[in-house]
């Protein structure tokens, strides 16, 4: 009789396949699998308890703190820096790099973490979904020395694994360790993930387009150019689709085949999104699912960050979509692909 596999039975089988196999990437992917479990707790019960609101502080990008962000960074934090396997850890919530081990330098622990502890807050509180971003690298600095800030500062080509989870209708943990994405579903029941999504991959086709529309308006001319496009090719079935939680919103896309957009705009030129724990290891699970990950001139896993919270325009999703969008910007007689986001990929008729 067939047994469905546990996320746990599921990365130690495949820690052979891990670039420079280590027991400590299994533990390190195992204890965020531990730490989702304890925060969907919360979330799940975040109406019956009094977690829901403001913490009344705000991060350091200046943002309203929810109660569940803090929850949520407090227990990655926790669990992680009790794991061994991690030297640092890079918080959205957290202005500064953290720094585990015995010293509080560093020296030990292959891993180092970049998370978005729940994204999504502003739908909290009104019950809709939210998720929690993580993105792995390997240390550069030598074992055994203090961690400098090159080692959190490293390209998304850099990336051992990287995954979410989303805290949806049902939970849902995703994953890459750079040999496809692999989908968990939380049976509650039993407190584990089960693999439920194997080898996921986009659609070949797809025509949802997510894109905050608020800001289309002062965005590049190329967002502006292909959102109209998608507007108007509405009897083509194009719809726009936004929740307004990144995870939850690439989740639809990834499942049902579609671009999600957060352009640059004149006010804010590199966009809102957050290169290391946001843009990155998303970039990288649609890569890895056949899709692609671009910002106003090129691949996302390329780009170097300067700085933590660093931000990034971005844009992601089905590859056709995507690259109906880069087309955009070239000269005025591409403009076609403007009126026609199916003519992007040869015109074939969209699913
Ligand atoms: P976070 O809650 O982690 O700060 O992230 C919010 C992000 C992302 O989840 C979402 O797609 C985007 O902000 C929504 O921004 P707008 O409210 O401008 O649409
Ligand atoms: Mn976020
Ligand atoms: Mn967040």
């Amino acid at each position: 009789m067939s047994k469905a596999q546990t996320f746990g039975e599921f990365i130690m089988d495949r820690q052979a396949e891990f670039p420079f196999v280590s027991g400590q990437l299994t533990r390190l992917l195992t204890d965020i699998g531990v730490a989702a479990k304890i925060v969907n707790q919360q979330v799940n019960r975040a109406g019956l308890t009094s977690i829901l609101g403001a913490s009344g502080n705000t991060n350091i990008q200046n943002e309203q703190q929810q109660k569940l962000d803090v929850f949520a960074d407090d227990t990655f934090m926790r669990i992680l820096s009790a794991g061994k396997s991690v030297c640092g850890i890079g918080s959205e919530e957290r202005e500064d790099f953290v720094l585990c081990g015995e010293s509080g330098e560093g020296r030990t622990g292959k891993y180092i973490v970049l998370i978005d502890p729940l994204d999504g807050s502003s739908n909290i509180d009104v019950n809709v979904s939210i998720g929690t971003i993580f993105s792995i690298v390997r240390r550069i600095t030598p074992m055994g020395e203090p961690l400098s800030e090159a080692d959190f500062l490293q390209p998304g080509t850099a990336q051992v694994a990287a995954g979410y989870i989303l805290y949806g209708s049902s939970t849902m943990l995703l994953c890459t360790t750079g040999s496809g994405v692999n989908g968990f579903t939380l049976d509650p029941a039993v407190g584990e993930f089960f693999l439920s999504h194997p080898a996921m991959t986009f659609p070949n086709r797809g025509n949802t387009y997510s894109i905050n529309d608020a800001v289309k308006a002062k965005s590049n001319s190329a967002t502006q150019a292909f959102v109209d496009g998608c507007r108007e090719a509405v009897d083509a079935g194009f719809r726009g689709r936004y929740i307004g939680s990144l995870v939850a919103d690439f989740h639809r896309n990834l499942i049902h085949g579609g671009i999600y957009l957060y352009p640059s705009t004149t006010d804010k030129p590199q966009g809102k999104l957050r290169l290391l724990y946001e843009c990155a290891p998303l970039a990288w699970i649609a890569e890895q699912a056949g899709g692609l990950a671009v910002d106003d001139s090129g691949r996302i896993m390329d780009k170097v960050p300067e700085s933590l919270h660093d931000r990034s325009p971005y844009y992601v999703g089905i590859r056709h979509l995507v690259e109906g969008l880069q087309a955009c910007r070239l000269a005025p007689e591409d403009a076609y692909v403007a009126n026609d986001p199916a003519a992007a990929s040869g015109g074939e008729h969209l699913h």
